[in-house]
């Protein structure tokens, strides 16, 4: 059930709501509407206040009982800590902790948009909190059988300016998103084959300025993309290849998206241990932030040119599935000793990231839950960066760190190179090392960019939350989405070497 958000400029005291949700600041310094709701209740919010020792410090968040004096049934006090500190991020985290206290209210109006400090942009900080209320009240509940959904149907973003309503616009479209691809995550194996995948893809972008060309296999073998075949190989379900294109009139600059979509990755014939593969179903978190990221080009106005490829497959052991030992060749006719089928991430995305380099865009990116040694790196709520280009390598990171969405880089060191190369083929597709496993597989991934400025993030730790934190909630995140639409938007041209 869609949540429907409208700009209101009614007082806070007098908005008839189920539930008004009021920020504060530390020390008992009132946010916006704090202090009309505090004479309407003649001095009894900051009486409240007193009594309950809430400071106003994050995280902090406090239910006022309400007279009839109010419109609003009840009251919400959420804690932002001190005002200058206050980030977009923050608002969003209180957006979240609003949609989580109106989980049984039908209606909710709030002023957290305007309680960003004085040089924080107000669309930015209304997206944020849009962001952050559909974020918080997401649930996935397909596969309950008496489902108990959020009652949350309307909020109100209470305030009178044309830029909150740019914002809560951006919010929707950015927050649907990233929604979409946590649905998508979160679906079974079963549920979600590459083909089911790929029609999932395109019913998001119709009517999204975006054009979706989807390759079966007669297709992929016709374009030689022999990584995608091979890995798909073992499954009853046909691997496939999306690609997308976004076309504003006069583009002066071309961004390609490349995502890893493993619909399950039981590991092959290199079978994955019992625990290892509980999770496995959320492998195509990368492929689908990008195909979430490209259904909001649109809405943004995006003036550059974007072009996206996500393969997709499931891998699987089976009789026709690819051995250890097997060699692939790729789309750029490089060649591929399998040590390991479950490093197959690389074998699909090398033919992803040939076929962008192929059309010669200003720069590439590419999101896949690739390595578990990223996590161990890491941990679960940070991304690693590896690039090819430190100009664009930066330009992500900013964009990343401007979204909440947290990236950290790592070395592509030359000397490491000699860990991959293979004794029959070009290079091999896992290490003769047993350290740096993020690294080698992003070396591996460079083989295949032709020099064009490239960034790899490995989101295998935060494409999951494994328990409820801020706008996330256990299962899939949608990690990367904020980030791609936030780097189209702004895209640069890397300076070129
Ligand atoms: N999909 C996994 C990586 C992964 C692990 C994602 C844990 C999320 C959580 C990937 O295909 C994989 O299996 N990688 C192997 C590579 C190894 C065989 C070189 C890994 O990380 O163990
Ligand atoms: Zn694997
Ligand atoms: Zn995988």
């Amino acid at each position: 059930m869609p949540v429907n958000f409208v700009i209101s400029t009614a007082s806070p005291a007098q908005v008839k709501t189920d539930l008004l949700v009021i920020p504060m600041y530390s020390d008992h310094i009132f946010g916006p509407g704090a202090d009309a709701v505090d004479v309407a209740l003649d001095g009894g919010l900051s009486a409240f206040m007193e009594q309950a020792v809430f400071g106003g410090k994050v995280g902090e968040k406090l239910v006022v009982p309400t007279s009839d004096a109010l419109g609003a049934s009840s009251i919400v006090l959420i804690g932002l800590g001190k005002r200058e500190e206050v980030t977009a991020d923050g608002l969003r985290r209180a957006g979240a902790v609003a949609a989580k206290a109106a989980h049984e209210a039908v209606s909710m109006s709030t002023t957290l948009a305007s309680a960003g400090p004085t040089d924080l942009d107000v669309a930015e900080a209304s997206q944020a909190v849009v962001e952050g209320v559909l974020l918080g009240r997401y649930e996935y509940l397909d596969y309950k059988s008496d489902p108990k959904p959020s009652k949350l149907k309307r909020v109100s973003l209470l305030g009178r300016s044309a830029a909150l309503r740019r914002g809560m616009d951006r919010g929707i479209s950015v927050g649907t998103a990233v929604i979409w691809a946590r649905d998508i995550v979160n679906t079974p194996g079963r549920d979600l084959s590459p083909a089911a995948f790929a029609r999932a893809a395109q019913r998001l972008l119709r009517g999204k300025n975006v054009k979706v060309e989807v390759l079966d296999v007669p297709g992929l073998k016709r374009e030689r993309l022999g990584g995608i075949i091979g890995v798909g190989m073992g499954s009853e379900q046909p691997p496939c290849l999306v690609k997308m294109t976004y076309a504003p009139a006069k583009s002066n600059a071309t961004l390609a998206l490349v995502g890893k979509g493993v619909t399950f990755d039981s590991g092959g014939l290199s079978l994955k241990p019992a625990d290892g593969m509980e999770e496995m179903k959320t492998d195509e978190a990368g492929a689908a932030a990008v195909i979430a990221a490209m259904s909001v080009l649109k809405d943004f106005g995006v003036k550059t040119k974007v072009i996206a490829f996500t393969p997709m497959v499931e891998n699987m052991p089976s009789g026709s599935a690819m051995r250890p030992g097997d060699v692939l060749t790729f789309r750029n006719g490089k060649t591929a000793e399998v040590r390991n089928t479950d490093a197959e991430g690389r074998l699909i995305l090398a033919d992803a990231l040939a076929l962008a380099a192929e059309a010669k865009p200003d720069a590439i990116i590419d999101l896949a839950t690739l390595t578990g040694a990223c996590m161990v790196a890491l941990g679960d709520k940070i991304a690693g960066l590896m690039t090819n280009d430190n100009s664009w390598g930066e330009q992500v990171r900013t964009a990343a760190d401007a979204v909440g969405e947290p990236v950290w880089p790592l070395p592509l060191p030359k000397e490491y190179k000699k860990l991959i190369y293979s004794e029959i083929a070009d290079i091999r597709n896992t290490s003769t090392s047993r350290y740096g496993g993020e690294i080698t597989a992003g070396l591996f991934l460079e083989e295949f960019v032709d020099g064009i400025p490239w960034v790899h993030l490995d989101i295998a730790g935060p494409s999951r939350t494994s328990s409820e934190d801020g706008y996330n909630c256990p299962g899939a995140s949608g990690f990367g989405v904020r980030t791609l639409v936030e780097l189209a938007s702004r895209f640069r041209r890397p300076n070129r070497k």
